[in-house]
């Protein structure tokens, strides 16, 4: 391929970073986890102790922090912080940090130079529409929200956060969904020109052949 760029969004828990991962490996692309970016930020923010509402101190942080995204890995002033950004408490944080213009400034600055003169796929709440809004392709990636509460279970009933019921899960992620689709910046919204898949009753192998054959013009 020469310089392909495909977008991915939708809201939490659909599948996009999986999909996504897979679709890079197939292809051999880059992935470019844009979550994980805020979410590492976000790790900082409550690791000092910044009260959310104090949007100040919140900027002056980003404006001392280190983040990189390499190799399928995500680097807080060059510590590697994969596991400690999927942690609950983050999640149920992130929006509140991601809603700030000049985080998210910040952040498309460096997604967009990271997927400069490369063959990527990036996912995130924004990349159609914001990132880079010409991308060859774009997909928006759904699921209902039962489906999306029983995935996100699992995951974290893997990792023995196991305090937590489906039905909280559920009310997390609405509350995530409503903040970052009703933001007055980079709200999540399927970009015109963007393909939809709803992975509800779709495999993960099924999601992932529909867009390799979608970029390969099957
Ligand atoms: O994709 P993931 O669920 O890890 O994203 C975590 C959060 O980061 C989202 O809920 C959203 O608040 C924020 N985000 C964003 N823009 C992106 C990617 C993520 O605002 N492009």
């Amino acid at each position: 391929y020469n310089n392909i760029s495909i977008a991915v969004d939708g809201p939490a828990g659909a599948g996009k970073s999986t999909i996504s991962k897979l679709v890079a490996k197939k292809m051999n692309i880059e992935y470019i986890d844009t979550g994980a970016m805020y979410r590492a930020f976000t790790l900082k923010v409550l690791e000092k102790g910044i009260n959310l509402n104090d949007e100040i101190k919140i900027i002056e942080e980003l404006n001392s922090t280190y983040i990189d995204f390499i190799n399928g890995h995500i680097y807080l002033d060059n510590k590697n912080v994969d596991k400690q950004i999927r942690d609950n408490i983050i999640s149920q944080n992130v929006s509140d940090i991601a809603k700030i213009r000049e985080v998210r400034n910040g952040m498309i600055r460096l997604q967009r130079d990271i997927a400069k003169d490369k063959n990527i796929i990036m996912d995130g709440r924004d990349i159609g529409t914001v990132v880079l809004p010409k991308s060859n392709f774009k997909f928006y990636i759904t699921a209902s929200i039962e489906e999306r509460a029983k995935r996100r279970y699992k995951d974290l009933i893997q990792k023995c956060e196991k305090s937590i019921s489906l039905e909280q899960i559920k009310k997390e992620i609405e509350k995530r969904d409503e903040l970052d689709s009703t933001r007055a910046i980079g709200p999540l919204k399927k970009a015109k020109d963007a393909i939809e898949i709803n992975t509800t009753y779709k495999s993960i192998n099924e999601s992932v052949n529909l867009i390799v054959d979608i970029v390969e013009g099957r």
